[in-house]
């Protein structure tokens, strides 16, 4: 491919399945396997979706309310409506594929009211072999230059009687919270996307949302025994405040014949656009980083300033000489500047973002750092207060470009921004986006927690390398279950790749005791991505440790990715291959049941040989009791066999596979 098709994809046309009658249309998937139906029905538009004959969403809703105005959705009609085929192959920077096929066909319905004030919108639907995406757009209009939209009232009128694993939305804790499983007719009160349903119909699928820029964030309600869009309300109970023209985010369907092929779905970066030309990203590089950080969350050392301040220079640079010793190229460091005093998550008004504490010499630390070939990770706590970060934010990144810091970690603790406002309101969706901007101009890629959900704009803004936005291993010592990690890979990771903070190795650590097994750690970097990985452990417990070698092998980025089983909230297992060696990488975790599992080879180079190092859970390993107990072995191989692995109640595998000739 030439370096034009590489960077821009190649689009070739095709003729699309499509039908018209008045005031309907419909259209099929590439492989004509999903079908998508948009009806008028005494005015109002409504879509409904099919895959292999069976009706996967009934006739559903879409229209909107703005303030000051009649409702909108009514009284339309179709003007005239455009398809097109649309196939193309584009390379990503980094990510769980080196390249993603793209591959959809899309109708836009153009619709004008009959009545007064004759608005117009197009609805534009794309129609994927993996599901269904369709977004608004409303062009520049007479007599309207902006909207304040109070309601969105995009219906999918799925069967409630379909079980779904959900989160609350507008809760304290954002998106970190464990999944519940229930019908759908029983959710009581507005739940986040991703949502995942396994539908009456047998397949599976999941309601989510892509693109989301200046907007507030699709939650999903039952409302009238059927499923609609709740947009995350601004501080004035509007749910957006745009100038036109505008187009919403899109709102996703993927739709999967069963939970595994679900993760395979590239549809929401493929409904991302790719990065405009002017913006150069050849300098985004994928990262594993240690840091100070469990010794924090464990109170064996502090952010504040104190004794035990853990970001002082002496401590600093015995964390770099860790990374040094132990291959980790990079390091986190929190409370490198001051603020932390007293309840800083109460309002986070004494955050200064461009000086170190007094006990740390920055650029000794820096130069230090240079000099033993480790890169920092800075950390930008805001807890919240935007307000505070702003106002320090050019400033603060200046001051990290001028010392060659390209990678940061921010952080947005604390139940509402500034005190008022959602973290996933447009307020909140134009702030993270603002700092993933700035961040760009200055080579700086992004680790965001207390972020706002994945809607894959990273494929646009690649420096925006990774985000919490799930309970990550922070809430061990007690907030977190065997069984949810085995949710994610089906629900939060649909949404983009995730800090989990892996490659605890002090499990049984009494302030925070671990529920997982020593295998199971290793096996989340494979079964999680994310290309900017914490290595989260404090170093004394990876010295003189064999199963470290794994974390120090593993890739953070890959050429592809093979989801292989899995069944959510039970387990989950998938092969990926590294993107600049032969070598493949199999990770695999089970929920609070042990299990023995088959794994076939066969996505392994036929007639090579492999040698396989597995690291698995020992025949007497517990989560609870016996986390630390594991079976390290080599093993030749090829695509023809298969391997029995016993994975441990809270367990797992990991599992790296080279050419037996090669290192
Ligand atoms: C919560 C983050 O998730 C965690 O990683 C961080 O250490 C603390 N906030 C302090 O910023």
């Amino acid at each position: 491919m030439g370096l034009f098709s590489r960077l821009f994809g190649r689009h070739t046309k095709e003729k699309p399945h499509k039908k018209t009658s008045g005031q309907s249309c419909e259209h099929q998937s590439p492989d004509g396997r999903i079908r998508l139906v948009f009806t008028l029905q005494n005015g109002q538009p409504h879509y409904s979706v099919e895959k292999d004959g069976k009706e996967i969403v009934r006739p559903s809703r879409l229209g909107f309310e703005f303030r000051g105005q009649p409702p909108f959705g009514d009284n339309l009609e179709i003007v005239r409506h455009h398809s097109r085929g649309h196939d193309e192959t584009w390379p990503t920077f980094w990510g769980e594929e080196s390249e993603i096929h793209n591959n959809y066909n899309e109708i836009a319905v153009y619709l004008e009211e009959k009545t007064e004030p004759g608005r117009l919108f197009t609805l534009r639907f794309r129609v994927f072999n993996d599901g269904v995406a369709f977004r608004y757009e409303f062009p520049a209009q007479n007599n309207i230059d902006n909207i304040i939209a109070v309601r969105e009232d995009t219906e999918f009128a799925i069967d409630v009687n379909s079980t779904a694993w959900w989160i609350p939305a507008y809760q304290p804790d954002r998106y970190e919270y464990l999944y519940q499983n229930t019908p759908l007719f029983s959710l009581t009160a507005p739940v986040h996307t991703p949502l995942t349903i396994h539908s009456t119909s047998g397949s599976f699928v999941s309601i989510h949302e892509a693109a989301l820029y200046n907007y507030g964030s699709m939650n999903i309600k039952l409302e009238n025994g059927k499923l609609v869009s709740d947009i995350t309300p601004l501080a004035d109970g509007s749910k957006a405040q745009v100038n036109l023209p505008f187009e919403t985010p899109w709102r996703v369907l993927i739709i999967a014949h069963n939970a595994v092929d679900l993760t395979k779905s590239r549809m929401v970066l493929n409904l991302n656009d790719p990065p405009n030309p002017k913006n150069d990203f050849s300098w985004v590089k994928p990262i594993k980083f240690m840091g100070i950080w469990w010794a924090l969350h464990i109170g064996e050392m502090t952010w504040a300033s104190g004794d035990r301040h853990g970001a002082n220079t002496e401590n600093t640079m015995e964390y770099i000489d860790a990374c040094k010793r132990l291959g980790i190229p990079a390091l986190l460091l929190e409370g490198w500047n001051p603020g932390w005093e007293g309840d800083w998550m109460g309002d986070g008004a004494n955050f200064d973002f461009t000086s170190p504490q007094s006990d740390l010499d920055f650029p000794r630390v820096i130069n230090y750092a240079r000099s033993q070939n480790v890169q920092l990770v800075a950390h930008h706590e805001t807890a919240g207060n935007i307000e505070n970060y702003e106002q320090q934010m050019i400033t603060a990144l200046d001051y990290l470009q001028g010392f060659d810091i390209h990678y940061l970690k921010t952080g947005y603790a604390g139940s509402m921004l500034g005190k008022r406002d959602y973290h996933h309101s447009q307020l909140g969706v134009k702030h993270y986006q603002k700092v993933v901007e700035e961040c760009a101009k200055r080579q700086i890629m992004l680790d965001v927690h207390e972020p706002i959900k994945g809607t894959g704009i990273e494929r646009t803004w690649p420096n925006l390398m990774v985000r919490e936005g799930a309970r990550g291993q922070e809430y061990e010592g007690g907030g977190i279950t065997p069984e949810h990690f085995t949710v994610l890979p089906f629900t939060r990771m649909l949404a983009g790749s995730f800090d989990m903070t892996p490659g605890l190795f002090d499990l049984t650590n009494s302030v925070k005791r671990v529920t997982s097994t020593l295998a199971r750690q290793l096996a989340f970097y494979v079964t999680i991505f994310s290309p900017m990985e914490m290595v989260s452990g404090r170093p004394r417990y990876y010295d003189n440790n064999p199963a470290f070698k794994f974390i120090q092998d593993v890739p953070t980025t890959w050429e592809k990715s093979v989801p292989l089983l899995g069944e959510v909230g039970d387990y989950f297992v998938i092969a990926r291959k590294d993107l600049n060696s032969p070598n493949w990488f199999v990770g695999g975790i089970t929920d609070e049941n042990a299990r023995t599992i088959n794994l076939y080879l066969d996505f392994l180079e036929p007639e090579v040989e492999y040698i396989a190092e597995i690291h698995k859970d020992a025949p007497d390993t517990h989560f609870r009791d016996n986390p630390l107990a594991i079976d390290i072995n080599e093993q030749h191989v090829r695509s023809s066999d298969s391997l029995n692995i016993f994975m441990a109640a809270g367990g797992g595998f990991a599992i790296r596979i080279r050419p037996a000739l090669a290192h």
